[in-house]
């Protein structure tokens, strides 16, 4: 096993981390490596999202509490006593068909939760650092070939997106109004970000309507599934992909580098966007169980088709860049559900040192000690 203690300067050990949306598919994937990093994880969510749950495969040592972001009263007592340091904001209503049939819940989750979630931060001194994971889908898509900057307009077709951009601007709102770097250490002490990331993919997911999740439990039935959108393309890239973005820009606010607070993408670089139809031939070649037929959707809810993300502010500020290209991303995802399906193994360890194990080849800054 890797040495995961001094990755990231060391600075996540012993650390007190505070995770929302722990129980969720990435929530459960960064509390992974925050335990094998040695920081002292408190969980914060509502119960596992879906059965099977990789959280609950994980059996993870870590504090885990469940609770609505949006009950104010029951957040900031956790906060309250469990004295963070560092909060990964990632609970959400991150579907967007369901956003559809539950508009008014999916805004109330994903605005007002995330604001009381920063509330419970204004109201507890510990908290220094706050990276709050919103989407790529919060720009105003217009269906072009170019990837979007931090710049950009934010907007929002359905109601998933738009209450991601509407987050963007509270939290910009927050940034401003409560930890505004000009007052930093002076009438406060909090950084924050926010992270922009597509459609990650991984072992672990069994939400409905993502493609991944319904590609491998249809092949776990032997059954045939049906693809809507195969020309849709997007910016495919591994959970660990982002991860390690969040928790790169994590280390700089907990290093107190006031010019790290704002809004970050992260995402693949632009070649390597691919079809869906290109996502299932790749998976068959690992899996050749997976049996797919394409059809036109019967019900047509927008969902955008093109969106690419331009991650230059990462790469020159951050020097942060993928580890995987999309071949990796798809070839390790697909073992990961085909050794849990037929063997019943939980390979998250095996992909996070591999994953690892390739970062530190290819010097990724994060893997050095750079204090
Ligand atoms: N998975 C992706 O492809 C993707 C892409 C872009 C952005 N994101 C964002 O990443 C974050 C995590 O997404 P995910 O894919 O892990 O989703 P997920 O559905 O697997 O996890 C969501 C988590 O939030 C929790 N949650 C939902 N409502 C809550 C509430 N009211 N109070 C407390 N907890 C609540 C759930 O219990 C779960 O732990 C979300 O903010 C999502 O918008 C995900």
């Amino acid at each position: 096993m890797e040495n995961m203690v001094n990755l990231f300067s060391g600075v996540y050990e012993g650390k007190k981390v505070l995770v929302t949306g722990h129980t969720g598919f990435k929530g459960s994937w960064i509390c992974y490596w925050l335990e094998k990093m040695g920081a002292k994880v408190i969980g914060y969510s509502l119960p596992a999202p879906t059965d099977p749950s990789h959280f609950d495969s994980l059996e993870l040592n870590i504090k885990s509490i469940i609770g609505d972001i949006t009950d104010e009263e029951k957040l900031n007592k956790v906060f309250k006593e469990h004295q963070p340091e560092v909060v990964f904001h990632l609970a959400a209503q991150p579907l967007v068909r369901l956003s559809y049939k539950t508009p008014i819940e999916t805004y109330t989750t994903n605005v007002i939760g995330s604001m009381k979630v920063y509330e419970a931060c204004r109201n507890c001194k510990s908290v220094k650092s706050i990276i709050s994971i919103t989407t790529d889908k919060v720009y105003e898509n217009h269906e072009w070939e170019w990837g979007y900057r931090e710049i950009d307009r934010l907007g929002g077709k359905d109601p998933y997106s738009s209450s991601k951009a509407a987050m963007e601007i509270m939290s910009d709102s927050y940034r401003t109004s409560f930890f505004n770097i000009n007052d930093f250490e002076k009438t406060h002490d909090v950084l924050m970000s926010t992270v922009r990331a597509g459609n990650v993919i991984g072992g672990g997911d069994w939400a409905v309507d993502r493609l991944v999740p319904d590609i491998v439990k249809a092949s776990a039935n032997t059954e045939t599934v049906t693809i809507r959108s195969p020309n849709s393309t997007r910016p495919w890239q591994h959970v660990l992909e982002p991860l390690s973005g969040y928790l790169l820009l994590g280390q700089k606010l907990i290093e107190r580098k006031k010019e790290f607070s704002g809004a970050f993408n992260f995402g693949p670089s632009l070649s390597e966007d691919v079809s869906v139809k290109e996502v299932l031939l790749q998976m068959k070649k690992t899996w050749p169980k997976i049996s797919y037929s394409i059809e036109e959707p019967k019900e047509k809810l927008y969902e955008a088709n093109l969106l690419k993300l331009d991650c230059s502010k990462v790469e020159k500020r951050l020097n942060w860049t993928p580890v995987w290209g999309v071949e990796k991303a798809l070839k390790y995802t697909t073992s990961w559900y085909q050794s849990y399906y037929e063997n019943r193994a939980i390979n998250t360890q095996l992909d996070l040192e591999r994953y690892v194990s390739d970062a530190i080849k290819q010097n990724c800054p994060w893997t050095k000690d750079e204090k």
